[in-house]
C-alpha cells in the first residue's frame, strides 16, 4: 500500500523493537510533510491541517483571561482532572450530541457516564483499538479510509477488510456479502468492528446517506446477533459539523437507542481548533471501562486546562459562531477547487470528482492508465509544477485480498487560500494533461 521508509536499526547494537513496530506499516504523509517544507513555493493541496486564517485565536483570548482571572476556576484547570474528563464538560458534551441529533438529552442513547474525552478523536480510535483487539482480529473499514487510523490498525496487528463506497457512502450489499463469507468461514469471533466516516469521509469527501445508516446499523445488529457477539460500528464523525448549508444526517449512534452497537467519535480538532488537540466519544454499553482502563495507564486523562477552554468556549458560543465562520470559508474554498478542476480537467475523459457538503476533501479519479502513486510519473510531474497532493494509493487499507488501485488523487483544502487552490488545481491540471499526452 504505501512505499515510505519502514523503521530501520541504526548503528551500534540492535535496539530490541516492539513487535508492534516492527510489524507497523510506516506513516506516508510524513514524507508529504518533509516534501512541503523542502520545497518553497509548492502549493499543498495534500496536507490536513485546518484553515489558517480563521483560527479562533481572537474569540479563545478572553475566555482564557477569565479562567485565570478567578482563582477557583484557575485551580480547577489547572490541576489534573478525572481520566475521561471533567463530568460537568462531560454532560455539556453530551447535550451537544443529542443537540446534533435533533433529540433531547432525556431520549438519546446512553448516558453522560458513556462519554469519554480524549486527547483528539486519533486517541479515542486508538483506545478503541486497545480495548477490542488482538493480533489478527478483523477490522471493517471504507475502501478507502481515513489512512493514519489504517496505518494505527497495524500496529494491533489487525487485518483490515475493505468495503467499497459509491456516492452515497459505504454500500450495505457488499458489507452484507463480507460479513455472511466470514460466517461461512467461521471467522466471526475475529471480526471486532466496522469503522465508519459517517460525514465527508476522509479522503472522499461522501456522506453516508440517511437509508445506508439504518441498513448498516441493521446489517451489524443481525451478524452480532447471529453470531452470539457484538460488532460494534465505529463511527468517526470528525467532519460532521463542517456541513456547508443546513443539517446532516442524524448520526448512525442515533439508531442505536438501546447502547449496544455504535461508538460515535467526535473533535474539536476540525471545527474550532486543533491546537487544543481535544476529541470525545459517545461509547456503548460494556466500552468506557476498557477504554478509561487503557487511558488509565497511559496518560490518566487529557489536557483538563484545554477542556476548561472549550468548555467555556461552548457556554459563551465562540464555539458555534467558530463553526459558522469555518462552514462558510470551507465552502468557499470547495467551491474555488470545484470552479478550478472544472476549467482545467471538465470534459476529460475518464476524469471525474465528488461534490462533498461538507469537510476539507475532493476525491479525484483518473483514467486508470495514469498511476498518481509517489513512485509513478504524475506525482514527479506535479511536485515539478508545483503542488502536492496524497497519492490515493496511501488512503487504501491494506486488505490482504485486495489490489489497490493506482489512479486517484486526493485534494484538501484546508490550508491554502482560494488563490492557491485555483493556482494549484491549474498546475495539476497541467501535470494530469502531460501524463495524458
Ligand atoms: C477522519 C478523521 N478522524 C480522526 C482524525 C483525528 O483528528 P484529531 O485526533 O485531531 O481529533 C482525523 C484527522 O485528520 C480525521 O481525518
Amino acid at each position: 500500500m504505501n512505499t515510505a521508509t519502514p523503521i530501520q536499526s541504526v548503528s551500534g547494537l540492535p535496539l530490541p523493537l516492539s513487535r508492534a513496530v516492527r510489524d507497523a506499516a510506516p506513516q506516508p504523509f510524513s514524507e508529504l510533510v518533509d516534501l512541503q517544507f523542502d520545497r518553497p513555493g509548492l502549493i499543498s493541496l495534500a496536507a490536513g491541517l485546518v484553515d489558517y486564517d480563521t483560527l479562533p485565536g481572537a474569540g479563545i483570548a478572553p475566555l482564557v483571561a477569565d479562567l485565570l482571572a478567578d482563582a477557583d476556576s484557575a485551580k480547577a484547570a489547572l490541576q489534573y482532572g478525572p481520566t475521561v474528563g471533567f463530568p460537568a464538560f462531560r454532560q455539556q458534551l453530551y447535550d451537544h450530541l443529542a443537540a446534533l441529533d435533533n433529540a433531547s438529552p432525556g431520549d438519546y442513547p446512553g448516558t453522560p457516564d458513556d462519554l469519554v474525552v480524549t486527547t483528539g478523536s486519533q486517541e479515542l480510535l486508538n483506545l478503541i483499538g486497545d480495548s477490542l483487539l488482538d493480533r489478527g482480529d478483523i477490522v471493517i473499514a471504507g475502501w478507502p479510509s481515513y489512512f493514519v487510523y489504517m496505518t494505527a490498525l497495524t500496529t494491533f496487528g489487525a487485518t483490515i477488510r475493505g468495503v467499497d463506497l459509491d456516492e452515497h457512502g459505504l454500500v450495505p450489499e457488499k458489507l452484507d456479502r463480507l460479513l455472511s463469507g466470514l460466517y461461512a468461514a467461521g471467522q466471526m469471533r475475529r471480526v471486532k468492528f466496522v469503522y465508519v466516516v459517517s460525514y465527508h469521509q476522509n479522503p472522499t469527501g461522501i456522506t453516508l446517506s440517511t437509508g445506508r445508516r439504518r441498513q448498516l446499523f441493521d446489517i451489524v445488529r443481525h451478524y452480532s446477533e447471529k453470531s452470539g457477539q457484538r460488532i460494534l460500528i465505529v463511527e468517526d464523525a470528525a467532519y460532521r459539523e463542517l456541513t456547508y448549508e443546513g443539517d446532516p444526517p442524524a448520526s448512525i449512534k442515533s439508531l442505536d437507542t438501546e447502547n449496544q452497537y455504535v461508538a460515535l467519535c467526535q473533535t474539536f480538532s476540525k471545527p474550532f481548533s486543533p491546537g487544543l488537540k481535544t476529541g470525545y466519544g459517545l461509547l456503548p454499553a460494556g466500552l468506557v471501562d476498557p477504554v478509561k482502563l487503557c487511558k488509565d495507564g497511559r496518560d490518566f486523562g487529557s489536557s483538563n486546562f484545554n477542556q476548561h477552554v472549550i468548555s467555556r468556549a461552548m457556554t459563551a458560543g465562540v464555539y458555534d459562531e467558530q463553526v459558522g465562520v469555518l462552514r462558510k470559508a470551507y465552502a468557499q474554498k470547495i467551491n474555488a477547487a470545484l470552479e478550478a478542476l472544472g476549467e482545467h480537467l471538465g470534459g476529460v475523459d475518464g476524469i471525474t470528482w465528488t461534490v462533498p457538503t461538507g469537510g476539507l476533501y475532493v476525491w479525484l479519479t483518473l483514467p486508470e492508465s495514469i498511476d498518481t502513486g509517489r513512485q509513478g510519473p504524475l506525482f514527479e510531474r506535479a511536485l515539478d509544477e508545483g503542488v502536492l497532493y496524497v497519492p490515493g494509493d496511501y488512503c487504501y487499507p491494506n486488505d490482504p485480498t485486495r489490489e489497490t488501485p493506482k489512479h486517484l488523487i486526493r485534494l484538501a483544502v484546508g490550508v491554502p487560500n482560494t488563490e492557491q487552490i485555483q493556482e494549484g488545481v491549474a498546475r495539476l491540471g497541467k501535470a494530469v494533461r502531460q501524463a495524458l499526452d
